[in-house]
This record gives C-alpha cells, structure tokens and sequence, in this order.
C-alpha cells in the first residue's frame, strides 16, 4: 500500500487541538482510499524553546528531508517573542525548503455569512499565490548604535528575476486551471519604484505565455479596497511574500472566519517537502478551551493530500467540509455556534462516509 511519510509539528496553543483532529479526518480518508499516511510528531514551538533555548533542533531541516510532506499547527506563544519564533522555524523553513509558494484559498462556503453584506458565496472564491521565499521578508538587513538617538533600522526586500518568474508562472497556471481565468497581480509600482516596477515588467513577460488568461495589476492598496467592495471581481491573486500576507488576512476575514482558511506552503519542483498550515496562527486566547475550529486544519490536510498526489481524497474531504458546514447544524464559536474542536472534527468523519 502507498504510504506516505508526513512530519507533523502541531506547534502551540490551539495548533495542538486543530492538528490531531484534522489527522483523525486524514487517517479516515485514507483507509477509505486505499494509502496510508504515516505520522512523525516533532515537538518543536515555544515550549521546546522554552526548555531548550531554540525553536528546533539544529539539524531540524535535514531530519524533515526525510519526509514527503509537512503538517504544520500554529506556531507562537506571549512567552516567546514572535520575531523568535517566526524567524526561528516557520521562516528558515519556508526558505530552506524552497517552498517559494504559498497558496491560500479564500472562499466563502455555503453556511458562513460573510461579514460583508449582501455577499454570497458566489462573489467570494479566490486563490492567493504568495511569493514565499524572498521579498520583503528575506530577512537581509540590521540594526545599529542601539539606544542612542541615531538608533537606525534597515530591513531589505530582495526581489529577483527567477523568484518572480516562478511565482508569476504558478500563479498564471493556477489562473489557467480555473473557469474564469484571471489573474491579478499585487504591485506598488507607483511608490516602490525599483522593486515594484521589476515585479510588473517580468510579471507582464511571463504574461505573454499565458494568452488565455486575463491579466490585470493593481496597487496593493487598491486590491484590498476591491476585496471589500467589489470580491467577484477577483480570482487568482499574486502578490509579493508581504503583500501576500495582508491580503490573505482580508481574504479569509471576508470568507467568513480564519478558522476555515488552509494555506500550503509549496515546493514545486519537489526537490524538498512541502509544508501545510491552517494560516490562523495559535490564538492563546482560546488555546486550552476545546472550541477551535478544525476545518481550516482539516482543509489544509486536504490541499496536503492533492500535493502527495491523492486528488480524489482532497475532493472527499472537500466535500464533507462543504457538507457539514452547509448543514449548519455544528458550528463552532468562531461560526457563531457552540460546538467543541471534536464534534466538529466528528461531523466532518461522519461526513466523508
Ligand atoms: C502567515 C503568518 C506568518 C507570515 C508569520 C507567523 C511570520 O502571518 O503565515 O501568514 O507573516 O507569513
Ligand atoms: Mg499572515
């Protein structure tokens, strides 16, 4: 039987609760489709920090060489700075790993309201295809005559011809694979005048080997405004490592709750493994009390699935997502109802049967 090798870091707060239950959806959906996952917990997060003073260990990033894939929680804790523990695992893994795509999809499911009115699910169904690797979060740059008034920081975006290549070509074949076929490519050409009018001159040279796909760029600024004022008009969105993230964030706000948003962190040359996420982060304020939602895990673990190759479980899970939350029936708090992380984890098995 094909079995794959996943490395799971559940990490912290409720990246604990949401993992195991969307592994229990996982481990269902693969006896029912005839492979097996098996799965290696790593305990690395904040309290491994705590204990050991690093967010990992030191060969972290060759041990998870040995995977095929990488099932990641939430990292962070108030008893760890975030810039530690951000630039301490999720970062360095991401650029090590050459996962220089991160894909998110922002869609409003049958049964959530959107907090913007008068939106149903067909106005918002996007797909964000984050540059990953480089940007504005390389990480180049320093600090210096720290506490004097000449205090000075400079953080660098590195933008490069091959990183935007490859993200633009992802992003126009993502585009190419959907009914609409369109692109929207995040820029700030207007004030970012060498990196951002790069990012536009090769996004529009790669454009020319997409004919069939609709290309048009907007100011990141303007991009969020017509997220909220004009959703349908959107369908793959590409944008730089931070432009990205904001606009994840507004995607997954408007498609009803971050508890349902998954992202995949992705290599797609497959030289390294690639790494899946729900994209809310560990949520201390919940973390402990059981109500996590799991769906955004669970959908991650999908997106995970159609990565190893194993498309028609993805669509299974996808569906029983779609069920369950259509049904309205179990909501957790985020949703506006009162169910625990495991009765929705168990309508959602029930649902794949
Ligand atoms: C995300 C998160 C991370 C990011 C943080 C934790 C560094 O916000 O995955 O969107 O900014 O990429
Ligand atoms: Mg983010």
């Amino acid at each position: 039987m094909k079995t794959y090798r996943i490395a799971v870091i559940a990490g912290d707060g409720i990246g604990t609760e949401v993992v195991p239950a969307a592994i229990e959806v996982l481990k269902k959906t693969a006896s029912n489709g005839g492979f097996a996952c098996d799965f290696t917990d790593l305990p690395w997060g904040c309290d491994y920090y705590l204990k050991h003073g690093r967010m990992m260990d030191p060969d972290g990033v060759d041990r998870l060489m040995m995977f095929d894939a990488i099932f990641l929680g939430a990292i962070g804790a108030p008893t760890v700075s975030d810039a530690i523990s951000a630039r301490e695992l999720i970062l360095p893994l991401r650029q090590r790993l050459l996962q220089y795509v991160n894909l998110r999809p922002m869609r409003l499911l049958t049964g959530i309201r959107s907090p913007l009115a008068g939106r149903g699910p067909a106005d918002i169904d996007m797909i964000c295809v984050r540059e990953n690797s480089e940007g504005e979060y390389c990480g180049l740059g320093g600090r210096v005559h720290a506490g004097t008034p000449a205090e000075t920081a400079v953080q660098t975006g590195v933008f490069t011809r091959q990183g935007i290549e490859r993200i633009a070509r992802y992003a126009f074949r993502v585009a190419q694979s959907r009914p609409r076929k369109m692109l929207a490519s995040a820029t700030k050409s207007n004030a970012l005048q060498h990196a951002m009018v790069f990012w536009d001159e090769v996004v529009a040279g790669v454009a020319k080997e997409f004919p069939d796909v609709t290309y048009v760029k907007y100011h990141v600024d303007a991009l969020c405004a017509r997220m909220v004022t004009h959703p349908q008009t959107l369908d793959v969105i590409v944008a730089s490592n931070l432009f990205g993230d904001i606009l994840t964030d507004i995607g997954s706000a408007i498609s009803g709750s971050l508890g349902v948003a998954p992202g995949g962190n992705i290599n797609p040359d497959r030289t390294h493994p690639s790494m899946f996420e729900p994209i809310h982060g560990s949520a201390p304020d919940i973390a402990g009390k059981g109500i996590a939602n799991p769906i955004a895990a669970i959908w991650a673990g999908a997106m995970m699935l159609d990565h190893l190759g194993e498309r028609p479980a993805h669509d299974r899970i996808l569906a029983a997502i779609e069920r369950v939350i259509g049904d309205e029936r179990v909501k957790t708090p985020d949703l506006g109802g009162k169910a625990s992380t495991k009765e929705m984890t168990r309508a959602v098995t029930d649902a794949l049967a």
